[in-house]
């Protein structure tokens, strides 16, 4: 089964790692066909057919663009158009119905998807000493999701503390994303060299090996983490969570989406549980969540 032909819809459903006989295979980084030059572009589009563009993307993708910035993906469409090898909205369009791979390209040129490896080190920090100590001591299995995880650098980051404090096992760790190509990144887990920079190098011998140019986390530590797509803003993960990473994500929507997804997922947070957000990013006004430490808010 071609796991990246599936429709958004059908693309929640399916969970990582999938059962692959003799493991998860190499990660192909070109994943689609190597393009030929750009064709020059036609006139410039309207304000009106570049929304309607960008709505119909959006909703392909099980994601409604009125949540996020506009002026932030306007400014990134020549950079979806030149992706998709089209020299206007119309002929994009046709690309995204015809071709299964220009769906993800225009997705991946929209949508920011930076992300990093203990990417703000002062916020690893209070996880290690405080916070994955204080949610794995309470016995049950300790609950964490990563909304809006990217590639899987920060979820990884997170497994890797608890392997550290001996209490991985004793966790259940998900990871989702609005990018299906993102997810499938995440569950092959490989990196080149410039993302493992920030790997400290004993963690990088621990739990990465290399591959010819990539550094991939070892298997027996990505059997331990799901990944599967979903719209954060729309789906909130059933259950409990001990805590949520929900970082550099809200910073590309709109403020009155920004304050729902902040309310769904504080709600989706044990008493106790906590939110994690990233360094620009503050849950501040929503009911029941107090700040434990920079980027840290608890839910009493
Ligand atoms: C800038 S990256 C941050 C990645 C990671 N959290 C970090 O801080 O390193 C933002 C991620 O949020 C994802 N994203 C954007 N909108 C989303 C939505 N509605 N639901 C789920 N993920 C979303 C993007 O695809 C992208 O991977």
């Amino acid at each position: 089964m071609d796991l990246l032909a599936l429709k958004p819809a059908a693309f929640r459903h399916v969970v990582f790692p999938p059962s692959i006989p003799g493991g998860v295979p190499a990660i192909n980084f070109t994943a689609h066909p190597v393009p030929a030059p750009s064709p020059p572009a036609s006139d410039p589009a309207t304000p009106v057919e570049t929304e309607a563009f960008l709505r119909w993307v959006f909703e392909q993708g099980g994601l409604n663009v009125r949540d996020y910035k506009m002026e932030t993906l306007r400014r990134r469409l020549p950079a979806c158009v030149r992706a998709l090898r089209a020299r206007s909205l119309a002929e994009a369009r046709q690309v995204i119905q015809r071709h299964p791979w220009a769906l993800k390209a225009a997705l991946g040129s929209l949508i920011i998807g930076v992300t990093g490896f203990f990417r703000d080190p002062a916020v690893f920090a209070s996880l290690q000493e405080q916070i994955l100590p204080e949610i794995t001591a309470r016995g049950a299995t300790a609950r964490i999701w990563s909304a809006g995880c990217s590639e899987g650098p920060e979820l990884y980051s997170v497994a890797i503390q608890l392997a550290e404090l001996k209490s991985l096992h004793r966790c259940y760790l998900l990871g989702t994303d609005c990018r299906p190509e993102s997810i499938r990144l995440a569950s092959g887990g490989a990196y080149d060299s410039q993302m493992v920079k920030s790997v400290p190098p004993d963690l990088l011998a621990r739990y990465f090996i290399q591959e010819g140019p990539h550094w991939r986390i070892h298997s027996w530590l990505r059997t331990v983490v799901q990944w599967r797509g979903g719209n954060a803003l729309d789906v909130c993960e059933p259950g409990a969570w001990d805590m949520i990473l929900c970082r550099n994500m809200s910073i590309y929507l709109l403020s009155a989406s920004t304050a729902r997804l902040w309310r769904a997922l504080a709600a989706a947070l044990r008493p106790g549980g906590v939110l994690v957000v990233g360094k620009a990013e503050r849950p501040l006004g929503t009911p029941g969540l107090s700040m434990v430490a920079p980027c840290i808010y608890r839910r009493e």
